[in-house]
């Protein structure tokens, strides 16, 4: 038997594999992407540039940026086919499942005539363009969906605008200003890639398989939408109109900790001095707040950082300042975590790739603690 204390439950401190896509130091509380502080990748690059370091190692030239754009931009528009099968998807239903059902069309569609499972991972070229194909086709996908919610007719994307922009375009149908495309461009970036978080561990289970790309961004898509991973940026607005308003913000946290309440976008697996990421989105959002004249969303935001932080001496995530964000952009709370995908798409594609490179099936072990060895009355073992 196990000694218990060998067990790590939920993988905590387990070093599962390498990778060579995101490196996250708590001790410096800082992310690395193939080497670049995701800081001044946010401050300076396009999502797209960010994608091909991901997927490829490096940031792209003008050239591989011009042809990353290209084929993008021929990837857009919502398929015929996915907007039927997402219009069966039940309006109240979470749009998380209504990601998930069309990620797993396009994948049908992709893959239909491909043969045996033998051949369902694919080559690296086979992989690198399903890649772009996913993270072209998830903007219409997601914006759709706020739209259809909405009562709004879908809005087709712009050949003119670059990914950031056109995002926007196609969830509100009208030229978003400059600021706030820079802001929803560097929260793209951010929530891109994080190592072996729940989602990517995911995928790369499902792609140690040798299973197919597609089926791994599936899974991960519904990793990810578990409160305790990407669901969390939607709680945030839900603990943020619970509350109202700054003044509320002593007693709303005496009776949530009285009730032993998880508070959405606090706490991190990995951080515990603080979430790299929050800086630089929290400066995204004091300058969207600033646009949009809310002091009152700065005023509740800083009153209940500052005193959970000090009662609990726990940080604020990445979700804490996005979920706010992408409020005063104008996306309904439950567009948030689909916006996630549509960014995480990028990492949980290069770790398929990365995993498919140098595979070796995940399958851990576990401490049976079940009834001892019984037997099925009546049974007769055969002569
Ligand atoms: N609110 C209240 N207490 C918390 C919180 C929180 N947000 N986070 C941690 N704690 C407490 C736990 O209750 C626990 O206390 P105890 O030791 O007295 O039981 C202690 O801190 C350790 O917490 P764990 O949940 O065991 O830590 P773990 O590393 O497993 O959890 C997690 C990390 C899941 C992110 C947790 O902090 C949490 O649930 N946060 C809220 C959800 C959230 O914001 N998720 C987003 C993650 S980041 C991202 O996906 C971009």
């Amino acid at each position: 038997m196990t000694d218990t204390t060998d067990i790590k439950k939920g993988l905590a401190g387990v070093v599962a594999d390498v990778t060579a896509i995101s490196k996250v130091n708590p001790e410096t509380n800082s992310l690395l992407y193939r080497g670049y502080p995701v800081q001044e990748l946010a401050a300076t690059q396009p999502f797209e540039a960010v994608a091909h370091l991901l997927w490829t190692g490096e940031l792209p030239d003008a050239v591989a940026l011009a042809d990353l754009r290209a084929t993008e931009r021929e990837h857009r528009a919502l398929a015929d086919e996915v907007r039927a099968v997402i219009d069966l998807v039940p309006l109240d239903a979470h749009p998380m499942d209504e990601v998930r059902t069309a990620v797993s069309l396009l994948g049908a569609q992709d893959l239909a005539g491909s043969g045996s499972v033998l051949a369902a991972s694919g080559s690296a070229e086979d992989n690198l363009r399903r890649s772009i194909r996913l993270f072209a086709a998830l903007p219409a996908i997601v914006a759709y969906g706020q739209r259809r919610r909405r009562g709004q007719e879908m809005v087709a994307p712009r050949d003119d605008l670059d990914y950031a922009a056109n995002f926007l375009w196609m969830t509100f149908g009208e030229e978003a200003d400059d600021l706030v495309v820079d802001a929803f461009n560097r929260s793209m970036i951010l929530y891109a890639e994080h190592s072996f978080n729940a989602s990517t561990f995911t995928a790369r289970v499902i792609a140690s398989t040798l299973s197919d790309l597609y089926s791994a961004v599936v899974g991960a898509v519904g990793a990810l939408k578990g409160p305790l991973h990407g669901g969390a940026n939607e709680a945030v607005l839900h603990v943020f109109d619970e509350i109202g308003e700054a003044a509320n913000v002593s007693p709303w946290l005496d009776d949530a900790l009285e009730n032993k309440r998880k508070i959405m976008g606090f706490g991190h697996r990995v951080y515990k001095r603080g979430d790299s990421r929050v800086p630089t989105m929290k400066a995204a959002l004091d300058t969207l707040i600033e646009h949009y004249e809310r002091p009152d969303v700065a005023e509740l935001y800083d009153a209940l950082e500052s005193e959970f932080v000090a009662r609990k001496g726990i940080y604020p995530n990445l979700d804490y300042p996005s979920g706010p964000a992408y409020a005063l952009m104008g996306f309904d709370t439950l567009t948030f975590t689909p916006l996630f995908v549509a960014a995480r798409v990028t990492g949980w594609t290069a770790h398929v790739m990365e995993q498919f490179g140098a595979n070796a099936l995940i399958r851990p072990l576990s401490e049976y603690v079940g009834p001892a060895e019984r037997h099925v009355e009546g049974y007769v073992p055969d002569a």
